[in-house]
């Protein structure tokens, strides 16, 4: 799905861009896997698993976004740099397509500056453009506080834990809370 381009302010002055990923973005969005990986256990990727991630790889999945009626992704581009991205994903299924879920991320550097912010608003206009969606999902780790602030300012309630979600290499066992916002 494309939606038209939106220029914003962040808290720190700077001006930036979130547009739908175009292919000049992939060498950025691969970055940003791999740093983000590395950034904080609250993604559920570590930095080596992102070595599989290919230059092909990402256009493929960009020709795919571009063409479906069910992804509906967006990158953040900051002095030109891809700061990280969102993705609101529906499905054609009949006993599901009222419901819709979210996943975001930023690099580090980007953090707090309100970008996560400005993408909720933009997926949760687009999710209103399609009546049939009456239901937005998603989910956080235990310990994102900030993503569960976030969440919660955008009309997010926790609904459900699913324990031991995650297990770290150091062993430690993470639950996740899975959100929504009813539409
Ligand atoms: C979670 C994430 C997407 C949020 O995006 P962001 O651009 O940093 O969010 P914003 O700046 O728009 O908003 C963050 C809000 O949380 C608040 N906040 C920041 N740190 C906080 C903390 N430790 N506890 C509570 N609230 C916090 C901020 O004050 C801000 O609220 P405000 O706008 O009312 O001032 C981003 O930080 C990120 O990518 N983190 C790492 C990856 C990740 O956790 N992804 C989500 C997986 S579920």
């Amino acid at each position: 799905m494309v939606r038209e381009d939106k220029w914003f302010t962040l808290k720190d002055g700077r001006k930036a861009l979130l547009r739908n990923p175009l292919d000049e973005d992939i060498e950025g969005v691969l970055e940003y896997l791999r740093v983000s990986a590395a950034e904080t256990d609250f993604i559920l990727r570590y930095p080596e698993e992102c070595e599989k991630y290919t230059y092909e790889g990402e256009k493929k999945l960009f020709d795919e976004w571009k063409e479906s009626d069910c992804d509906f992704t967006l990158v953040c581009l900051v002095d030109g740099k891809v700061a990280g991205n969102c993705q609101l994903r529906m499905n054609n299924r009949m006993k599901t397509r009222h419901r819709a879920s979210i996943g975001i991320a930023l690099m580090k550097e980007y953090w707090n500056l309100g970008i996560g912010t400005q993408m909720f608003e933009e997926m949760i206009k687009v999710a209103k453009t399609k009546p049939e969606i009456t239901q937005l999902e998603l989910e956080f780790i235990e310990g994102n506080s900030r993503a569960r602030a976030l969440y919660e300012k955008m009309g997010f309630r926790i609904i459900a834990t699913h324990p031991n979600f995650i297990k770290l290499k150091n062993g430690k066992l993470l639950n996740e809370y899975l959100m929504v916002k009813e539409l």
